[in-house]
């Protein structure tokens, strides 16, 4: 596979970073980089998503702010914001909170649920970034996935942010060793998108190698 590190030098990082956890849209947080704020905004528009499930709701400013884009496009679409902790303080029409452990996933979404999606359909897993919660949510919304669609996987840049301070050091690398099996053990299904990837500069993004779009 391609390197999965990002090109952005680590004093950039450093201060992106920080800013990064402060950031708040319409007064929430929502932990997102001007990188990955540019390349969502076109993604959203070329991709036009019927249906997007975002794990890892946080204070549910990310999910608010996709609502806002949705609607500034003309989206007919809908959000379903899934994390293990309840969201509070937020309502939009187009916007679902669901309190789930991406681990069982299953004991709250149906089979019935997920193939009544309407495409396009993007998932995004900004969860845990550890392993085991990564690669569960790619192989648990991959089978709906049709070409075409989009799975995104953040914060693969932990890895780079480790020597910066050794608190990133416990995701194990998890997001980008989730994205190596799970390419491995998709076969040629889903590809690394390098237009979103590498738009800015290679792995300009949070979501090292985590632009990954349904090509079979
Ligand atoms: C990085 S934050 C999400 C940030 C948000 N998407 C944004 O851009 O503002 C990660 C979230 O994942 C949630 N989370 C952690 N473990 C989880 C699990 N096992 N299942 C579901 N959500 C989990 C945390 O509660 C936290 O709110």
């Amino acid at each position: 596979m391609r390197d999965i590190t990002s090109a952005l030098p680590l004093a950039v990082l450093e201060s992106m970073q920080r800013a990064t956890l402060r950031y708040t849209y319409r007064g929430i947080l929502c932990l997102k980089n001007p990188f990955d704020f540019a390349l969502y905004t076109k993604l959203i528009h070329e991709l036009a998503p019927r249906t997007i499930i975002e794990i890892g709701s946080h204070s549910g400013g990310s999910a608010l702010w996709m609502a806002d884009m949705l609607r500034a496009f003309g989206i007919d679409g809908h959000i379903y914001s899934i994390d293990i902790r309840p969201v509070s303080g937020v309502t939009d029409e187009r916007i679902d909170f669901v309190t789930a452990d991406v681990r069982k996933l299953g004991e709250t979404l149906s089979p019935e649920f997920l193939h009544s999606l309407p495409g396009p359909i993007l998932v995004i897993e900004d969860g845990a970034h550890f392993y085991d919660t990564t690669i569960a949510a790619m192989r648990f919304f991959a089978p709906i996935l049709r070409p075409g669609d989009y799975l995104l996987v953040e914060d693969g840049i932990v890895n780079d942010l480790v020597p910066l301070d050794k608190v990133y050091a416990k995701y194990d690398n998890g997001p980008n060793r989730a994205i190596f099996d799970f390419l491995a053990e998709t076969g040629d299904r889903f590809e690394i998108d390098t237009d979103y990837c590498d738009f800015f500069g290679h792995n300009y993004t949070y979501n090292t190698n985590g632009y990954l779009k349904c090509v079979r």
